[in-house]
């Protein structure tokens, strides 16, 4: 059996891919246009497995997603391939219309005109399952956590541009009866994360004995969850989850910022005893606030733990070790990330990023 994944060459569509080789006998074709954001080095092993096809398409090319539907055949599509930065967002709200909204409208429309194709059981099985953030709820104060339930309230270009494609799914359901499931999944971390993202800026930052910026008073909460547990709970939604359902995915991992800072350098004065940028916590700076920035994001998970019987593996302790370990011992990857044009630099103060 075959599955489009859009966005498998992200930080977390890249851990799908690789979980679906190493634990299945699917085959995965990998719909990616590969931006600045998209990396085939962070498949591993499983870029040059015979069950991996890699698709180089834009989900706003409608023409060449037809295509790829056809060509290809799938029981299923995962759809992560985004615009997925909130600092770039507020910089460049446009590239996050245009890929997030326009392109899932064009990849849904696809997968109907596919889907009405096919017949019997066929149809029946077939599943689009949108992959998107809880950012699309807004804000929480210091109570409460965000449930299925709760109102859409979005405050970044980026989120706005969310709510608006997991719209666009439910509306595809409900009009069209295109079999769809929604997940909405708190913050991810660990390997193969771009690194302008917090928690590989920290790291990579903190190696080169630079200032560590922190938003504001680094009171803003999120909660946490490991990249393999989130891969792990997509697939168990596309096999398991209710035909026009919402799950949410959390950590029951609230962390400051500033505490995950500090955790951080902590662990990198465990690992690198003899850094001479030790104690590392000396380097954390506190920087001009993100504009717009949601205080507090907190998930109830309890749905999808309950019906479907998931839960997270890793503790965000061990697996923050993992993650900072994972840095040390594959500087290549990101080297070649940070030797290319890009560089780990502040954006997302509404301003164009410096040149
Ligand atoms: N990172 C998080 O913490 C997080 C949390 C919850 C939900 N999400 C959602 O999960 C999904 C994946 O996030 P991520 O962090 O892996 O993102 P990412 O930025 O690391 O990867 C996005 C991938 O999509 C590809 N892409 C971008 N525009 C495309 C286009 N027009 N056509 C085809 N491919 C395109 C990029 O090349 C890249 O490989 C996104 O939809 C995001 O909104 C992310």
């Amino acid at each position: 059996m075959t599955i489009i994944i859009t966005g498998g060459a992200g930080f977390i569509g890249s851990a799908v891919v690789r979980q679906m080789i190493d634990e299945t006998g699917e085959t995965v074709v990998n719909l990616d246009k590969l931006t600045y954001a998209g990396n085939l080095e962070s498949l591993g092993a499983a870029r040059d497995d015979p069950r991996h096809v890699f698709e180089q398409t834009d989900i706003c090319d409608g023409e060449a997603v037809a295509r790829v539907f056809i060509r290809h055949r799938p029981r299923a599509v995962m759809h992560l391939a985004a615009e997925s930065h909130v600092d770039r967002s507020i910089d460049g709200p446009a590239d996050f219309i245009e890929t997030n909204i326009v392109g899932t409208c064009t990849l849904l429309e696809a997968a109907r005109k596919y889907w009405d194709g096919l017949e019997g059981a066929e149809r029946g099985a077939f599943r689009f399952h949108h992959v998107s953030t809880d950012e699309v709820y807004g804000t929480l104060g210091a109570e409460g956590l965000f449930t299925e339930e709760t109102p859409y309230s979005p405050n970044s270009p980026y989120s706005a541009s969310k709510a608006s494609s997991d719209h666009l799914v439910r509306a595809w359901h409900e009009t069209y009866g295109l079999p769809v499931v929604i997940t909405n999944c708190s913050n991810n971390y660990g390997p193969y994360q771009f690194p302008e993202k917090l928690i590989p800026v920290l790291i990579l930052k903190a190696l080169a004995g630079e200032k560590l910026p922190i938003y504001g008073k680094g009171e803003n909460v999120r909660d946490w969850l490991y990249v393999e547990d989130h891969a792990a709970a997509l697939r168990l939604v596309l096999e398991k989850g209710r035909v026009g359902e919402t799950y949410n995915v959390g950590g029951r991992t609230e962390r400051t910022n500033i505490d995950v800072a500090r955790a951080v350098c902590s662990i990198l004065d465990e690992l690198l005893p003899d850094s001479p940028h030790r104690p590392h916590e000396n380097l954390i700076t506190f920087v001009a606030d993100r504009p717009g920035h949601d205080l507090r994001y907190a998930i109830d998970s309890s749905k999808i733990e309950r019906e479907l019987g998931w839960s997270q593996k890793e503790s965000f302790e061990s697996g923050l070790k993992r993650t900072v370990a994972w840095y040390l011992e594959n500087r290549i990857w990101w080297q070649r990330i940070l030797s290319g044009d890009y560089q780990v630099e502040r954006i997302g103060l509404g301003k164009e990023a410096a040149s």
